[in-house]
């Protein structure tokens, strides 16, 4: 029998020990506290977090799996829910439950979409054909994943070439009767852009569907930005036709991570969303969310920094983040190589380029110690570089403008590595979609990615991959993930 290579240890560490390990296993890790990280970080500066860390552990124990049993968690929930809808401007009729992030929210969405359908249209639980949900071609990948997950069939529309936005007319013409659910995004992760949420609602009605807007991202957020005078389309409860929105919290609303928000217009939607089992032995079981036991600690972090920061804090907040936005917007319109994909609704900017090999210049943003994220093509969408600005980057923002204006100018002549070459010729002279598993690792192993550690997946990769069919980027990452979680 194969033994794994790590065993627990024969006696346990000093706390001082395990303090050290901590911070050495760290080392390696992206420095967001540098405030030079764009992605991933949502930082609310060290006050919060000090406020935020104390809720959390203050309930690290309590168990979510009961609110009967511990009901302050309930009250914080209920409280965070009812914050999120008048911010969403719900009326008293709109329900929601706190999950562990947006994808736990938009599977939950969608799986009360599906249940509501076969509720409402009894033919579409007797069609041999899977319901179908209709999505632009900037939803988040989480729409996909619940979809696989629960079985229904994904009917992609591709967005606005400029304003990567989807039209209404592009959704009308692919409803057919077999469709359960619209989607809109506000503002959609790519290029940060609000879709059109009335005519999409103005569909919905007309059709009898679910549209969900995805507020993940934007949900918190643009409110503020409305405020302070962006043009903001309407995409909340105030548009009639909204079923549900999810808005995360733990994006810019800088609760702690395992914090988003799932809405509902009414009791009688959300009602879909909820499990209960009393066929097993054990305590019977009704759960709100895709969780089971869950620690009380995200949702007590999350009521803390809401109420933490107020409505002026978070106003503060936005208003810089605005003008550092405003800003890099505006860099990118007046660079001669750099395009801006959309004009952004919010804080994200992404940017491409026809003459500069985008993925080398972010590689070389990145080596003098910014974290940028690339974004592959698909569709209509360029490859790109996407920068996600915080408050923790506002102080870094004319740094950041300099350093990819000097990196232009280091990659504008660059080759592409003989490896992407090789790679690429190696792949065109086979059948990619009937490739063995076994020829996979071979390739994976002659782009260096694969056998263990974490590598660092540079502009070399990124150009392979942006070369492939969406489809096997998608074998190619599911072996590379499979490989990373093995061993220790
Ligand atoms: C628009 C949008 N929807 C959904 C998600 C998924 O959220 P999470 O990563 O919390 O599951 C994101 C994440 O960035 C997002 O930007």
């Amino acid at each position: 029998m194969a033994h794994a290579h790590l065993s627990l240890p024969a006696d346990g560490l000093s706390a001082a020990e395990i303090g050290e390990r901590i911070e050495q296993y760290r080392e390696a890790d992206v420095d967001w506290r540098s405030g030079k990280v764009l992605a991933y970080i949502f930082d609310p500066g060290e006050q919060a977090e000090a406020v935020i860390k104390q809720a959390y552990t203050a309930y690290l124990s309590e168990n979510g799996l009961d609110p009967t049993a511990f009901p302050s968690l309930l009250k914080f929930e209920k409280e965070v829910v009812a914050m999120a809808a008048s911010h969403l401007r719900g009326d008293e009729q709109v329900v929601g439950n706190f999950t562990s992030g947006g994808t736990e929210s938009i599977i939950l969405a969608v799986k009360s979409a599906r249940d509501w359908a076969r509720a409402r249209k009894p033919e579409l639980a007797r069609s041999a054909q899977r319901p179908k949900i209709i999505l632009p071609s900037t939803a988040h990948a989480a729409f996909h994943k619940a979809a696989h997950y629960l079985d229904l069939e994904v009917v992609l529309v591709e967005v606005n070439p400029d304003s990567f936005r989807v039209e209404a007319e592009q959704v009308r013409a692919a409803i057919d009767e077999h469709t359960i659910m619209l989607v809109g995004s506000a503002v959609s992760y790519a290029h940060c852009v609000v879709d059109p949420i009335p005519a999409l609602a103005e569909l919905a009605r007309e059709h009898d569907l679910w549209l969900h807007v995805d507020g993940c991202m934007g949900g918190f957020l643009l409110p503020y930005f409305a405020q302070l005078g962006r043009d903001i389309p309407p995409f909340d409860f105030s548009v009639p036709g909204v079923s549900s929105i999810s808005m995360d919290l733990h994006k810019y609303a800088f609760a702690a991570k395992g914090a988003s928000v799932v809405l509902y217009r009414d009791k009688h939607l959300r009602k879909h969303q909820i499990f209960t089992c009393a066929t097993w032995t054990g305590y019977t079981i009704s759960n709100a969310t895709v969780q089971s036991s869950k620690s009380g600690g995200p949702v007590a972090a999350a009521w803390a920094v809401l109420n933490f920061f107020g409505q002026s804090g978070y106003l503060n907040i936005a208003k810089h983040v605005l003008a550092a936005t405003d800003k890099v917007m505006k860099f990118v319109d007046d660079h001669p190589e750099l395009r801006l994909l959309g004009r952004s609704d919010m804080s994200h900017v992404a940017f491409s380029s026809t003459t500069i090999p985008i993925f080398r210049l972010a590689e070389a943003i990145n080596a003098r110690g910014w974290y940028v994220q690339v974004q592959l093509s698909y569709g209509n969408s360029p490859a790109n570089i996407h920068l996600c600005i915080n408050p923790a980057n506002l102080p870094w923002i004319d740094a950041l403008l300099e350093e990819i204006a000097a990196c232009v100018e280091v990659v504008r002549d660059s080759k592409p590595a003989p490896l992407v070459a090789g790679v690429l010729q190696a792949l065109a002279e086979v059948d990619v979609s009937t490739m063995d598993d076994q020829t996979l690792q071979q390739l994976m192993a002659m782009a260096g990615v694969g056998g263990g550690g974490a590598p660092k997946i540079g502009a070399e990769i990124n150009e392979i991959l942006d070369a492939l069919e969406p489809q096997f980027r998608e074998r190619l990452l599911t072996e590379f993930m499979n490989e990373l979680y093995t061993g220790a």
